[in-house]
């Protein structure tokens, strides 16, 4: 078993005359035996640590320990790691069977070991009956498998993945997700995956890290990392629409105040808050809001059906906000609706510093 630690890592590139820094001071820990995710939009560094894990890439500043080794000068064939690119390239001229083995041949294994590890890895991920095929007689997530599988099969304990699913359709995506969180349940090998995708980062990840600005923003679970986001920045990042954001003042740590709207807090939520008095914004969840009942008065402005759900855009006075319904009826364009905001999950953040104002 390994975890991996990176300890204040920087790494900058040189774009023509331009220094662009990428990392900026990283912290964080893969833990031993678990899923981790590492999410972040597009280009905001998530291949660029992922390789500096793997050695490929060195960092100017900081440690990377992989389990307790500093691997800082360890070359990438000896940090006992396997890694699936995120244009996995599996060689379109071998079959299947010579696309696992490859790894043992250039260890220059013997025949017998070789055919024996690459049936059972391939028995493990269900490509065993494929072994004698090429990759254009695949579907995408055989391919992605056989890549899996031929990461796999010098018995390391660590994998990294880069966005290993981007190139499935959304079907076989979700398939292949829940493949690879049952293997990796099964193997309790330690996986440090990234991807921009956050639904993948809430059903694979044991922990998520957040990269954002060269940093990792937060770190915890996926429920934590949804429910009590530890800024309005992660707030604003996780969710499909995010949270909603209000702006407004803690009279007391019974009442907010926003809009000319009192709000009642609730007890459960009253008792975590550091700070019970002052500006603070206001977080709920688009799923939290409740309709049909309440003081505050909301107007339906756009209304977006998607299938099990219904997402509403509307706006209170100037606020705007999202509120996902589970039943279509009453529902009307430019109507006027009851609404409030009374939630156990409701989060309160401070105005200036944007952090979470709870214990
Ligand atoms: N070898 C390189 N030379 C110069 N710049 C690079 C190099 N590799 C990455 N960069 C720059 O570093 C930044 C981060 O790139 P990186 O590929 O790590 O992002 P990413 O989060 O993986 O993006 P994506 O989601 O698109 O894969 C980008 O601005 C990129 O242009
Ligand atoms: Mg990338």
């Amino acid at each position: 078993m390994v975890k991996v630690v990176l300890k204040d890592v920087y790494k900058s590139f040189k774009q023509k005359k331009k220094i662009v820094e990428v990392l900026k001071g990283v912290n964080l820990e893969v833990q031993d035996g678990k899923f981790t995710v590492i999410l972040a939009p597009s280009g905001e560094g998530k291949t660029t640590l992922i390789r500096v894990i793997a050695g490929l890439e060195r960092q100017e500043k900081g440690d990377v320990y992989i389990g307790d080794k500093l691997v800082n000068d360890t070359p990438p064939k000896d940090r006992n790691l396997a890694m699936v690119f995120q244009n996995y390239a599996i060689y379109p001229f071998m079959n299947v069977y010579d696309n696992i083995a490859f790894p043992l041949k250039l260890m220059r294994k013997n025949k017998d070991e070789i055919a024996k590890r690459v049936k059972d890895v391939a028995k493990m991920l269900e490509i065993d009956q494929l072994l004698d095929r090429k990759p254009n007689q695949l579907s995408g997530g055989q391919r992605q498998r056989v890549a899996i599988a031929r990461a796999l099969i010098k018995g390391t304990n660590l994998l990294l993945l880069d966005e290993p699913l981007s190139n499935l359709d959304a079907q076989l995506r979700t398939l292949a997700r829940a493949q690879l969180k049952e293997l990796q349940e099964k193997l309790k090998i330690t996986i440090a995956y990234v991807t921009h995708d956050q639904t993948e980062a809430m059903v694979l990840a044991d922990n998520v890290a957040i990269l954002h600005n060269g940093k990792i923003e937060a770190f915890d679970s996926p429920l934590n990392v949804y429910r009590k986001p530890r800024d309005t920045w992660v707030a604003g990042f996780i969710g499909n629409p995010p949270m909603n954001l209000i702006d407004g003042e803690l009279l007391d740590e019974k009442t907010f105040k926003f809009n000319g709207y009192k709000v009642k807090i609730p007890a459960s939520v009253s008792k975590r808050l550091k700070v019970k008095k002052g500006p603070a914004i206001l977080g709920i969840r688009p799923e939290d809001v409740k309709i049909g009942e309440g003081d505050i008065k909301g107007v339906i402005k756009f209304i977006e059906p998607l299938g099990s759900q219904t997402l509403l855009h509307l706006l209170i006075g100037k606020n705007e906000l999202n509120v996902m319904v589970f039943q279509m009826h009453t529902i009307e364009l430019n109507k006027e609706v009851d609404l409030n905001f009374y939630s156990d999950n409701l989060v309160f953040f401070d105005k200036k510093s944007g952090e979470i104002i709870e214990n």
